[in-house]
């Protein structure tokens, strides 16, 4: 079931009319849809019902605090990666014991931050953070609960600036600098190994890289079984791809069938740290035609997003499939969609078939939920786009357009 969809040619999120949205929150604005992440956090969740597990969501994908109160309240816990994930976390009302933080860079504040939340772990990536979170927990005196990231070597088959589990790759520890890890933090005051973490990579469109690096983790827990360190949680991290345009990744019940048959008899508990899945089909970014151009070698449709609003094709050269909030039958044309940044690699879609569409005329970017927003900036000082929740027929505003003012505050407020 798709809740954005076209009824007699006008666009739909769920019950609400996207030109309704439009009309009342202006462009560009991004709109979700809370029965898709209801669907979609379900429909992964459920997929390890065989095996003790905890979902938690990957903030870095959409971190807007009502949806992450959405998911919350299904149960979802969170992977965080930063002291500011952990801030929106809390607000959100996820509880200190369901969630994991992972990321190379964590600061002394940032650890003592997560110390005081009570997180149920640390997903540390280097020797210099297990004793960076050793010596904090020390000086909190409570003990602070750690798994190491294994980088499995392992190649995701993905777009290279999101693989992480590959040798050459800046994350986690290879497995004999891990095995002197966990060797280490058995040995410190104030930390218990109680997990193997793991995490190769985003958008996988195939099961087998997963399979290929649980098989090395489960080889890794069983050497830490040898040395007697004991843990309780295997997680897997997140990045199960979706459909953008023509990929077919695998369905989470497959995903989690593959897991359950590997990890049945084991007394793990699995963590999952799913981002994309649970919200990049959830939401589009809908915007306005500002103009069209003519040059004598292209047509270029120009609109009032940019990649500010919209990073992933310029950064990743990734496809969103674009299409007009009310349609009408016209000429088909080859155009590129441009914003108004002063950048070349300003586009959110290059020599795309498209029907002549006229300025004045909305826009939608399809898949853009996740890694749309959160990647947004204010380049060329322009504000971020508004973000609007549709829950059946209601639409909720969940971040304002912001101002100019918002612009200067922080320059200001000195
Ligand atoms: N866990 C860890 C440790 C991660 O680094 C990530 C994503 C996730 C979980 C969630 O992965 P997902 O399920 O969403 O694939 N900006 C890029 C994606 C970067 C992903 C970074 N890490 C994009 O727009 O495609």
């Amino acid at each position: 079931m798709n809740h954005f969809e076209y009824r007699d040619g006008h666009l739909f999120a769920e019950e609400v009319p996207v030109a309704d949205i439009v009309r009342h929150h202006g462009t560009p604005t991004y709109v979700y849809s809370a029965a898709t992440f209801r669907r979609h956090f379900q429909a992964f969740d459920s997929a390890f019902a065989g095996l003790p597990h905890l979902v938690c969501y990957s903030v870095k994908a959409n971190s807007n605090i009502h949806i992450l109160k959405l998911l919350g309240e299904m149960g979802a816990g969170v992977d965080i990666v930063s002291g500011g994930e952990l801030f929106r976390a809390l607000k959100a009302g996820i509880p200190g014991e369901k969630i994991v933080y992972s990321g190379v860079a964590k600061t002394d504040e940032e650890i003592e931050d997560a110390l005081r939340a009570g997180i149920l772990m640390f997903n540390a990536e280097s020797l210099g953070e297990i004793a960076a979170i050793d010596a904090a927990a020390g000086r909190l005196g409570v003990r602070a609960r750690i798994s190491l990231r294994i980088n499995p070597d392992v190649d995701p088959k993905t777009h290279p600036y999101i693989s992480t589990g590959m040798k050459k790759n800046k994350f986690g520890l290879d497995m004999d600098t891990a095995l002197q890890g966990y060797i280490m933090a058995r040995d410190m005051k104030n930390l218990d190994p109680v997990g193997i973490d793991c995490h190769i990579g985003s958008q996988l469109t195939t099961l087998e890289p997963f399979l290929e690096a649980l098989d090395k983790v489960l080889g890794f827990y069983g050497k830490l079984k040898d040395l007697g360190i004991y843990v309780n949680y295997l997680d897997l991290g997140g990045g199960l791809g979706i459909t953008y345009d023509e990929e077919e990744p695998p369905q989470p019940s497959a995903f989690g069938a593959a897991l359950t048959e590997r990890l049945k008899d084991l007394p793990l508990t699995l963590v999952l740290e799913p981002g994309r899945v649970i919200c990049g089909n959830a939401g589009i970014l809908v915007f306005n035609t500002v103009y069209t151009k003519q040059t004598p070698v292209k047509k270029f449709v120009i609109v009032d997003a940019a990649m500010n609003d919209l990073v992933r094709p310029s950064l990743y050269g990734s496809y969103h499939r674009i299409e007009e909030v009310d349609k009408k039958s016209r000429p088909v044309e080859t155009v590129d969609v441009v914003g108004g940044i002063c950048e070349s690699t300003d586009f959110l879609a290059r020599d795309r078939e498209m029907p002549a569409v006229e300025p004045g005329e909305c826009l939608a970017a399809f898949s853009a939920g996740a890694y749309g927003m959160t990647m947004s900036s204010q380049y060329n000082s322009r504000r971020r786009a508004a973000e609007v929740l549709v829950d059946g027929r209601e639409e909720k505003l969940i971040r304002r357009r912001e101002t100019y003012e918002d612009l200067i505050e922080a320059e200001l407020d000195l």
